[in-house]
């Protein structure tokens, strides 16, 4: 460990969706224990910090995302206990743990949220974000603005009792909180420390760029669809007022706590520019944020009407937009990367292929580990998990995938929403995680609630650690690489540059360090040629028994990838 760096520089990160990973105890959900009984595979694989999705009390709206009581763990995943147990165990392996902190919204059960619909004069109708209808002519209520919200619907959401609407920018259960009540302000901090004081490493900060809205709560100018709505993140995203939020929970909180991790989930709407003002060593509040340039680069995103082979990874643009955050950030601050998290598609389905299992998704593996930053490998990812094979809409048991599908259903057939969200739904990468090829794939003796994927007999953990070549094992050589020192002192301190960035099929570039790292990874599912200007010392990993070359070019077959040590 260079000491000159903060510990998460040099880490190997790990997400966690709980529900999803292991259940203890049978119950078809999993649990914290049942992340605790699978930290040896974690220490196996090599990574050293977990991120572990939001396990508080809940009423599982938004599977947790709907915090019910920030104090308590659900009774779905354990206890407060069960957790402390399990960040004792995982301290005590070298395993450092972040939570998911949820900042901009509760639960429509939240204490507060249900005293503030009882009571238009509590203390606590002020923490949420309320309006008064609009009316038409005929006495017809309309919400206060054309906003729409992340779940396809209105952002607003009438509630009969107080009769105003409250914003809600996710799912009507979950309530936007009103960062201009300092009251409001104050509670959350105590949670924050409740957890740091717990020994917690840091916080994976969900959503934070919405933070602060649009005061003046006026109708957006964009173009609005048939329903009259317009989802226009100006009126809820990286808006000035955040950061005066952030400074003060920057000196309440986190300096308190100087040793810890702090993420901010910043969305696609931020650039590397912007981001520094979230990230800066001295101006900024936090250590890292995860926006999500390098995730939808197929075109994925949005694709309603694309037929499947439209869908194609755009390689030249995925490989800038790494370097732009690179060349950006890394001066300056630290940069988590990562192909996915627990709201996207899985990445051997969505740049891999399926057909090329083994091959892309060691691809994918060593195209990403060697990147400069601090990976980020989705529960899954390391056994080359993939999408969904789900042959019915009510498969796909998830709030924005059922809210999509009902406003989809109006101008489309179920084929084509089908085709939609197996190819883009979240669903994809929350099916559990197989274990290996008993029933529920080992993550259960019930039936989970999300179907295992289909292939789980094929693709599963037990069988890949009994075989040298499978992608669980290439994971943990490459993660074992990037940890060697002079491998980490290359990969950290560069300079990195890509090579031939216009190649429109090969993601390769190199770190001028000593020693100098060269990855050349085809992103295709067809034979490449490539041209070699550097003189190869070492081939470090390969994902193909033998090595292919045309003259002094390399001949890469589908998906093959390399990382060599170069003069
Ligand atoms: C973040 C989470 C997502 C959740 C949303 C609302 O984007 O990653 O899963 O639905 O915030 O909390």
């Amino acid at each position: 460990m260079n000491k000159s760096r903060p510990w998460w520089q040099e880490a190997i990160g790990y997400q966690i969706y709980p529900r999803s990973f292991y259940d203890s105890n049978q119950d078809g959900v999993g649990d914290l224990n049942g992340i605790r009984l699978k930290l040896p595979h974690l220490h196996q694989l090599g990574v050293n910090l977990l991120w572990i999705c939001p396990f508080f009390a809940s009423p599982m709206d938004d599977y947790g995302y709907d915090v019910k009581d920030y104090y308590q763990v659900d009774p779905m995943f354990g206890t407060l206990e069960d957790f402390q147990a399990l960040l004792k165990e995982a301290h005590s392996m070298g395993i450092r743990i972040i939570i998911d902190l949820v900042l901009n919204h509760t639960s429509d059960e939240h204490r507060w949220f249900m005293e503030a619909r009882k009571n238009q004069y509590s203390k606590y109708h002020q923490y949420f974000i309320w309006k008064d209808p609009k009316k038409t002519d005929e006495g017809k209520i309309l919400p206060p603005t054309n906003w729409r919200g992340y779940f396809s619907d209105s952002a607003w959401h009438y509630d009969d009792t107080v009769k105003q609407y409250y914003l809600k920018i996710f799912s009507k259960k979950m309530p936007d909180l009103n960062w201009e009540n300092k009251s409001m302000r104050q509670d959350m901090y105590d949670v924050a420390k409740f957890w740091l004081d717990l020994g917690v490493d840091g916080f994976r900060l969900d959503a934070l760029a919405h933070l602060a809205k649009d005061l003046t709560f006026s109708n957006s100018t964009l173009p609005v669809a048939a329903d009259g709505l317009v989802l226009d993140a100006s009126k809820f995203s990286s808006l000035p007022r955040v950061f005066d939020y952030l400074k003060e929970f920057k000196s309440e909180v986190l300096l308190k706590y100087p040793d810890i991790l702090t993420i901010g989930e910043v969305g696609g709407g931020v650039s590397p520019d912007m981001s520094l003002q979230y990230i800066h060593p001295q101006n900024g509040y936090l250590n890292m944020v995860f926006n999500f340039d390098t995730c939808w680069e197929n075109g994925a995103f949005g694709s309603d009407h694309k037929a499947d082979h439209e869908i194609k990874t755009n390689v030249v643009q995925l490989k800038q937009n790494f370097m732009k955050w690179y060349q950006t950030v890394s001066p300056l601050a630290s940069l988590p990367i990562y192909w996915l998290n627990h709201d996207h598609p899985r990445v051997v389905s969505q740049y891999g292929s399926i057909r090329y299992r083994q091959e892309s998704a060691t691809m994918l593996a060593t195209t990403l580990l060697f990147l400069y930053g601090t990976p980020f490998i989705y529960n899954g990812e390391e056994i080359g998990m993939s999408n969904v094979d789900y042959e019915k809409l009510t498969q796909f048991k998830e709030v924005s995938a059922l809210q999509y599908a009902k406003q989809a259903s109006e101008k489309m057939d179920e084929s084509t929403i089908l085709r939609f969200l197996r190819r883009t739904s979240r669903v994809n990468a929350r099916t559990p995680f197989q274990w290996n090829d008993q029933p529920f794939a080992g993550f259960s003796t019930v039936e989970p609630s999300l179907q295992v994927n289909g292939n789980y007999r094929e693709v599963n953990l037990a069988k890949q650690q009994k075989d040298p070549k499978s992608i669980f094992n290439y994971y943990r050589k490459a993660i074992a690489l990037r940890k060697k020192p002079k491998v980490m002192e290359s990969v950290l301190t560069g300079p990195l540059s890509l090579v031939d960035p216009l190649n429109p099929d090969v993601f390769a570039y190199v770190h001028e360090g000593r020693p100098a790292l060269l990855v050349v990874s085809n992103f295709r599912g067809f034979e490449v040629e490539f041209k070699m200007n550097r003189l190869i010392n070492l081939v470090l990993l390969h994902n193909y028994p033998t090595i292919e070359k045309r003259g002094l070019n390399l001949i890469l077959r589908p998906f093959e990838t390399y990382l060599f040590e170069v003069e």
